[in-house]
């Protein structure tokens, strides 16, 4: 059942902030809402939640409309980056909060404190005060109380942000393993792509109250419907050429369209541009027409710069690539294209 939306605005003093936004999240999923600062992630977190007013369109949770539903009445639990925990009550309180609202008897209330607790790796933190733990641990009981509450859905706005990058690391592989274990429908806030990619069954890339696109991890990256996607999840080399039965031809040489030997002939003929992230691209040292334009080390890789005469294509290789290979600035250089890592996007649709 999970999270259905259908064609939801939202507008913040008059302004329309959500354009009429669609989203399937199904039962047990983890799906992010990624995209930059302002571009209205926490309004559909919010909206979702009961928290925002929406001018339109459908939310539903497990099968039924929420739309008319008081926030504590929608099964959903909203995790916020400053936790807002309960400073007067000791962690231990704080986790049993949502089982006291829902008449646990005593007992259960202490049992499953315990086993949260140890869940989120805090045992034995029960009588400690919010103000005696640090802020990662603070996020570890958020979370507890979050789960604590049984929610049919689980919504995380940014709640990592605020970490360290170790922190950070240890806090999506708690959160990821508590899903997997839990299965609880999780939607969860975010502006870092690798944590979306990372945690992530689906992701929405939103832009500006929109989705851009709705997918899977690997498909946004590698199969993206615009330039604009694409170059959210990092640098990409654009090769302008056209396709005639499945044979991409264009001044960086000619290629099949499909790996190996295989060429896709279902793919129309027409103008296109192939889409290639830099690591896809090896460089051959010898006998190539193009020159080394850059090299810049930068520890676990080392990005590479080369003229090819019409433009200039980036190459992201191994750090000391080109100090093992004795390739050098001004070598002339060849390039290789990793063959099935290409996107060929029509040129009539590119935006
Ligand atoms: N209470 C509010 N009143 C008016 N505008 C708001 C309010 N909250 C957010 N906005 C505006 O809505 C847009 C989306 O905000 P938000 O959903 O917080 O973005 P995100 O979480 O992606 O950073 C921004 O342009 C922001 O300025
Ligand atoms: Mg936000």
């Amino acid at each position: 059942m999970g999270l259905v939306i259908k064609d939801l605005k939202v507008s913040l003093m008059k302004s329309e902030i959500l354009h009429g936004i669609s989203l399937d999240v199904k039962d047990g999923e983890l799906v992010s809402l990624l995209g930059a600062s302002g571009c209205g992630k926490s309004t559909l977190l919010k909206a979702i939640a009961g928290l925002t007013e929406t001018d339109g369109g459908i939310i539903e949770i497990d099968g039924s409309v929420v739309n008319e539903t008081a926030p504590e009445k929608r099964g959903s639990v909203i995790v916020f980056q400053d936790l807002r925990l309960f400073p007067h009550m000791d962690v231990g309180n704080n986790i049993a909060f949502p089982m006291r609202l829902r008449k646990m008897s005593v007992r259960d209330i202490e049992n499953k404190v315990k086993s949260l607790l140890h869940d989120v790796h805090l045992d034995g933190f029960e009588r400690r005060q919010i103000s005696e733990i640090s802020g990662g641990q603070m996020q570890r009981v958020a979370l507890a109380r979050a789960i604590a509450a049984q929610p049919k859905l689980l919504l995380l706005d940014e709640p990592f942000s605020g970490l360290d990058e170790e922190l950070r690391i240890e806090m999506e592989k708690l959160v990821a393993g508590l899903h997997k274990k839990m299965e609880i429908t999780t939607v969860l806030v975010t502006h870092d792509k690798r944590e979306a990619l990372y945690m992530s069954d689906r992701v929405a890339l939103m832009d500006c109250g929109n989705i851009l696109q709705y997918d899977t991890p690997h498909n946004i990256y590698y199969n993206p419907n615009s330039k604009k996607t694409a170059e959210y999840f990092g640098r990409v080399n654009y090769i302008k050429g056209n396709i005639k039965s499945g044979i991409f031809t264009s001044n960086s040489g000619i290629w099949k369209t499909k790996p190996g030997d295989i060429s896709d002939d279902t793919i129309e003929d027409g103008e296109y541009e192939a889409l290639v992230r830099p690591h896809n691209i090896g460089i051959i040292k010898d006998g190539g027409r193009y020159v080394v334009k850059s090299i810049s080390f930068m520890g676990e890789f080392e990005e590479i710069s080369i003229d090819t005469g019409d433009k200039t294509v980036f190459i992201i290789a191994t750090g000391g690539y080109c100090l093992s290979n004795s390739i050098s600035i001004g070598n002339y250089a060849g390039i290789s294209i990793e063959a099935g890592m290409v996107k060929f996007l029509k040129a009539d649709i590119l935006k």
